[in-house]
């Protein structure tokens, strides 16, 4: 800027700016800024006295007043920004930041602990071949009970305590068996490896064991020349898979109306576990599931012929087997939409 030569003018320039700098917050910046560019301040003063000037001088006067006031106001401004500065560095050294606080981690949530037990389940059924094959929860009772060799009346009936609807003959499944049929129905005549999961329903009194709804996962594998070994190394092999490589798997016979022959399926239980006796009710040994070869009267229901291929089929509940991984001892928790017990897993 060129100087300013008018002595009025460059006094005010100079006291304008010492004053300035002598200020020493922002209260008495804006004390300045009212003393210099308020309506009655040395700026406006300083104007009003042009025209008392000579003409000839008034050009000069006005633009160095001008510039003076362009000046004083930038250094204002100046000013004003180092000064609110200086209050936030201030009021941050009063209060430390601690940068080395973990920030707040964003709420997560997480897969149902049944939905996780179906997925290690299908996982390990996949490592051997078998597809996941989904089918209906409202049957019919021919599917339900009769094509799977359940006549009306049969005594076995009685195993399952049915919802029916009010659709005579239309009920809810009472285990995945009936997905027997359908996929066989799809498949036929050629071979099968799946897994057939999904919700089953029973009417029964509710208690810590049994519930209205729960899950299962059928087996089954249909083929030339499948035999009991191979039941017995599948059951094997996913068991071990699942509950670890030391377990022992012990089959006892059993009776299913859709299995000839039938047997159920225990694993032994760690003896350190304390849980141990209460599990498997001092045997040592925990039933995990119902299988067996598929009857002939089931292949043929399905559209197979019995004397050409042969089948094995098991049956399990993936509540009860995370009940004994996690020591859960309520089935009710599975579908009581409690948050406190579903986001522990
Ligand atoms: N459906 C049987 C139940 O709910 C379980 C079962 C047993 C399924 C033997 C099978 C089987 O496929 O072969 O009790």
């Amino acid at each position: 800027m060129e100087p300013v030569s008018n002595p009025d003018l460059a006094l005010l320039l100079a006291t304008g700016t010492g004053d300035l700098s002598a200020c020493a917050d922002e209260a008495a910046l804006r004390v300045w800024n009212t003393r210099y560019f308020g309506e009655k301040g040395e700026m406006v003063a300083a104007m009003k006295k042009l025209p008392t000037l000579p003409p000839t001088e008034r050009k000069g006067y006005g633009q160095e007043a001008n510039r003076v006031k362009l000046q004083l106001g930038e250094a204002y401004g100046k000013a004003l920004e180092a000064e609110s500065e200086k209050a936030l560095l201030a009021s941050v050294n009063a209060t430390p930041l601690d940068i080395t606080l973990p920030g707040r981690p964003p709420r997560r949530g997480n897969l149902h602990p049944a939905t996780k037990m179906m997925r290690e389940i299908y996982g390990i059924f996949a490592d051997m071949g078998f597809q996941v094959f989904r089918t209906r929860e409202v049957e019919d009772d021919e599917t339900n009970f009769e094509l799977l060799n359940m006549p009306p009346h049969h005594p076995a009936r009685d195993m399952w305590d049915t919802f029916h609807t009010t659709t005579p003959g239309v009920l809810l499944r009472t285990h995945t068996s009936p997905g027997q049929i359908h996929v066989m129905k799809q498949f036929c005549p050629g071979p099968i490896r799946a897994v057939l999961p999904g919700m089953c329903y029973r009417f029964e009194a509710i208690s810590t064991r049994s519930e209205i709804q729960f899950q299962q996962v059928e087996g089954l594998a249909i083929g030339e020349g499948v035999t009991m070994a191979d039941l017995k190394g599948t059951i094997g092999a996913f068991a071990r898979r699942l509950f670890g490589q030391e377990r022992q798997v012990r089959f006892r016979s059993s009776y299913f109306p859709f299995t000839e022959p039938s047997i159920e399926v225990d694993i032994d239980w760690p003896k350190e576990d304390p849980n141990a006796d209460r599990l498997t009710k001092g045997t040592g040994w925990l039933e995990i599931m119902g299988a067996g070869m598929i009857h002939p009267t089931v292949l043929r229901n399905g559209g197979y012929d019995p004397e050409k291929v042969s089948g094995f089929a098991f049956g399990m509940g993936p509540q009860r087997i995370a009940m004994l991984r996690h020591a859960i001892d309520n089935i009710r928790l599975f579908w009581g939409n409690d948050l406190r017990f579903l986001s522990r897993f």
